[in-house]
């Protein structure tokens, strides 16, 4: 009798929580600020002459020496600035715990120019072997099933907030290592049980021919929202169930001068001659299809290892061509942002002269706009590096109490225990009242 009632219970429950199949979008049904349809619509029908042409730089890896000086040439260096007066800005996607130095972190976030989102505590990949392993090391990899997606993503992110001193709900993107996506879609599951806003994981192949052949670019993706399905190839596989709300940042691929297709900037598939012209001239090529297309925000993913590579300047200083090229020629309708800024723009869109007066530090989660960084003494973090890192693990340990009693109580909950043990001990005290009632008399 109970076992029957405790099932019934558990599968309404289960049903509940299944997401339903996806459908092909109705804009009936989705409507922002809430829901945008994957199109290729300028949203709120804009013209593109008077839609901003967004950039987000997104970098990532782990906030070290050489990324902390990297960000300073570009974000805080007081040289570069968008058309409304404000510093340019950008997001990192942070990943590996160890190789992490909090306190520049920390210097990093208090400009308000830098979004946090994250990647992974590990270095490590979820469904392919990507370890950089000793040659005697062989031990088996096995693909991340969801306690490890956990582990690396929710744990992670509040050991970070810890860290840093912020709220965990105040990091509010992902993207997964290596740009993988499992079979079982776990990522998106996490992100939308866990109150992520967005993805920016998934890769759009919409090269038909190679651009320079082309009169007219076509159109390209805007952001949307997983509600419905996507209307593109997803190189690396789409999601098949609906994911109500969660926004996901599609990253247009990249083609070099001959026409090659590349995943992102530094993919082996394309071929870029090694001098920060051609770079420049890389980058400038495939920001064109989005500027003659239809503005459609033009993502730039950089690994920072691949950026910070020895011998391999010329990236930077090609990347730094390329933001100086845009400043000068584009100082009325190029922005670069955080991806959330992006987001915050496709609920509200607004043409060219409302997004010059403050527009980006009046909407929702607010960019800060410094227009002069002072950098603080950052020596304390390269000199104290060894005492930071021993003192961040010593937070960490007197912490681990805390941290440990969080990720127990979240997989008790999610197996339900506390829900069975809640209805067998009410069962019992009616039973034990009934039979006190009407069987001892
Ligand atoms: C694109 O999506 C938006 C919002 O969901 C909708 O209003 C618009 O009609 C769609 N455009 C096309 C061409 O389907
Ligand atoms: C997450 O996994 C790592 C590596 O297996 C482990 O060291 C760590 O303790 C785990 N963290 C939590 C909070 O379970
Ligand atoms: C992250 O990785 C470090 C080092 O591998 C490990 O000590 C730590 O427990 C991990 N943290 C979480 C939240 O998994
Ligand atoms: C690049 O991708 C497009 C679209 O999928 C394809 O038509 C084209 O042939 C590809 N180019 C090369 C050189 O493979
Ligand atoms: C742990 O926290 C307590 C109280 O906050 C403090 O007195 C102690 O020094 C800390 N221990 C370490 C190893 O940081």
């Amino acid at each position: 009798m109970f076992v029957i009632l405790i099932l019934f219970l558990d599968s309404c429950l289960s049903n509940e929580k299944s997401y339903i199949d996806i459908e092909s979008c109705d804009s009936n049904r989705c409507r922002l600020p809430y829901c945008y349809c994957s199109n290729q619509t300028i949203p709120n029908g804009l013209t593109i002459r008077n839609t901003p042409q967004f950039i987000a730089i997104t970098i990532n890896g782990p906030t070290d020496e050489k990324t902390y000086n990297l960000l300073k040439e570009i974000f805080f260096s007081n040289k570069y600035y968008n058309p409304d007066g404000c510093p340019i800005s950008g997001t990192i996607f942070l990943k590996s715990h160890i190789e992490t130095n909090y306190c520049l972190l920390r210097k990093i976030l208090q400009y308000g120019n830098i979004e946090l989102s994250i990647t992974s505590n590990s270095s490590e990949c979820p469904t392919v072997d990507c370890r950089i392993k000793e040659k005697n090391d062989k031990s088996p990899y096995v693909p991340w099933r969801s306690y490890r997606f956990y582990n690396e993503t929710i744990d992670y992110r509040r050991t970070i907030a810890k860290l840093i001193g912020i709220h965990s709900s105040s990091i509010v993107g992902y993207r997964s290592p290596n740009y993988e996506i499992n079979n079982n879609q776990l990522h998106w599951h996490i992100l939308r049980e866990h109150k992520f806003l967005y993805d920016s994981t998934l890769i759009t192949q919409e090269w038909d021919v190679p651009y320079y052949q082309q009169q007219q670019p076509s159109p390209l993706t805007w952001p949307h929202t997983m509600d419905f399905a996507a209307n593109y190839d997803c190189s690396q596989g789409c999601y098949k169930q609906s994911f109500p709300g969660l926004w996901t940042i599609p990253i247009h691929m990249y083609q070099d001068l001959k026409g090659n297709n590349c995943t992102t900037i530094g993919s082996s598939h394309c071929r870029i001659s090694r001098t920060k012209d051609k770079f420049f001239q890389y980058l400038k090529y495939n920001f064109n299809r989005h500027l003659h297309s239809n503005h459609a925000p033009f993502i730039m993913a950089f690994d920072n290892y691949w950026l910070n590579e020895p011998y391999s300047l010329w990236r930077i200083e090609g990347l730094k061509l390329f933001i100086e090229h845009i400043l000068r020629y584009h100082f009325n309708d190029v922005y670069f942002v955080r991806i959330i800024d992006i987001i915050n723009w496709m609920k509200q869109p607004v043409g060219l002269e409302q997004m010059k007066e403050n527009y980006l530090s009046n909407i929702e989660i607010k960019s800060i706009c410094n227009k002069q960084i002072n950098i603080d003494n950052d020596q304390e973090c390269f000199n104290e590096k060894q005492i930071e890192s021993s003192k961040s693990n010593m937070i960490t340990n007197n912490r681990s109490l805390l941290i440990l009693f969080n990720t127990i109580s979240e997989p008790l909950f999610r197996s339900n225990i506390v829900f069975y043990s809640t209805i067998s001990c009410c069962s019992f005290i009616i039973l034990t009242f009934l039979y006190d009632r009407f069987f001892i008399s």
